[in-house]
């Protein structure tokens, strides 16, 4: 870490100008710190674009572990971070605070329910056992095929492509710039930085790596970052009215009212692919998973179909924080289904981190250097073991 002192700045480096990137970007340029943030693309476009803006740590984890409580840190950052980001930019990003449904709609949803709120209620959190009678009054167009509920009051929703734009304009305002080309190489000789593809290279105190899917292909690195990218398909509804007003969810899908007008719809869990493809196999799924918790969108015709790539790492918890050799190289990637719900926090941990200063969470589980310890299968189970069938949609 560099502890900032008066008259020196603090230089620093963001490869990837996503929501992850941006996030780290704007808290260090808020501190004082000149950021650059660079972006092979345009920034936003990838994962932060595709997703559905779900803030469901308690739809989303599988237990209170330390994943669980850095996923319940960046949801509770969220009210204020609105609200800032209204002052600073004058950006609503869409924050919604209706809540989340969970449906059991068959035998085995039930069950997984029942697990899913006992270490919940044990763990202190918000959460609700509903009958079908009362998910039916709370949102009247859904199935009639509820077997059981949870409400999930906390785990709220956000418009990410405003997200985006917003964590963009608020991290320029405090003086990060944009470079929009590839990065060549990590320089890890001679202090620490970046060479990019036209050549030019740039130097700083500190480095960043929050592309995503893309961080592995990284040269220079001094480590292999198993960062894989897992294609989704998610589908946009315009039912007037709009039927919901609650995120719903079931183990196979998902289904997310916005502000204006679009039901998205998602999403599917693929192999592991760059390519990330709509397919009409895809569309069927992802239709099938959402009309079944909502009929009337049987014969609703499908207005956008999209596709974007997850960042995944082998046990599917992201990288988070310093290399434990090289000075000055940070880790902000691999952040999988939980992108959108992290980068508040993500940005005040790696933040903190660079500019000196206690990150106020342990970081150990998500630390880059603990791939080396699991072999390639272990991983694959440890990967697989949050949902168990990541072959299916799943919550
Ligand atoms: N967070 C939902 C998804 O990745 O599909």
């Amino acid at each position: 870490g560099f502890r900032p002192r008066r008259g020196w700045r603090v230089r620093v480096i963001v490869v990837g100008a996503g929501l992850i990137g941006c996030s780290i970007a704007r808290f260090v340029a808020r501190a004082g710190a000149e950021v650059t943030l660079i972006d092979r693309d345009e920034p936003g476009r990838h994962a932060s674009w595709a997703a559905a803006g779900m803030l469901a740590p308690q739809a989303e984890a599988d237990a209170s572990n330390d994943f669980l409580s850095l996923l319940l840190k960046g949801r509770s950052l969220y009210p204020s971070l609105a609200a800032e980001l209204l002052a600073e930019t004058g950006i609503d990003i869409g924050y919604r605070t209706e809540g989340s449904l969970l449906l059991a709609l068959t035998g085995e949803d039930e069950e997984s329910l029942v697990g899913r709120y006992k270490w919940q209620v044990q763990g202190g959190l918000a959460v609700e056992s509903l009958t079908p009678e009362d998910v039916l009054r709370l949102e009247p167009s859904l199935t009639r095929s509820v077997r059981a509920a949870l409400l999930l009051p906390d785990d709220h929703q956000v418009e990410n492509r405003l997200l985006n734009a917003a964590l963009q304009q608020s991290a320029a305002v405090a003086g990060a710039e944009l470079i929009q080309e590839p990065v060549a190489e990590v320089l890890t000789e001679r202090g620490i930085g970046v060479r990019l593809a036209s050549g030019e290279e740039l130097r700083g105190d500190a480095v960043v790596i929050a592309a995503g899917s893309w961080s592995g292909g990284i040269r220079g690195l001094p480590r292999a970052l198993p960062v894989e990218p897992v294609p989704g398909q998610l589908l946009a509804y315009r039912p007037d009215p709009m039927p919901l007003s609650h995120v719903v969810t079931t183990h196979r899908g998902y289904l997310v009212p916005r502000r204006d007008g679009r039901l998205i719809a998602g999403a599917t869990v693929e192999d592991p692919s760059f390519e990330a493809r709509t397919t009409e196999e895809g569309k069927e799924q992802v239709s099938a998973g959402a009309a079944e918790m909502l009929p009337m969108l049987r014969t609703l015709q499908v207005r956008e179909h999209w596709a974007g790539l997850r960042p995944a790492t082998p046990d599917r918890l992201p990288i988070l924080g310093a290399d434990p050799d090289v000075r000055g190289l940070f880790y902000a990637t691999g952040h999988y289904r939980n992108g959108v719900l992290l980068a508040p926090v993500t940005g005040e941990l790696i933040g903190r981190l660079i500019l000196g200063v206690a990150p106020g969470s342990d970081l150990t589980s998500f630390r880059v250097d603990r791939f080396a310890t699991h072999s390639a299968q272990q991983s694959v189970e440890n990967g697989f073991r949050w949902k168990g069938r990541p072959e299916i949609n799943s919550v």
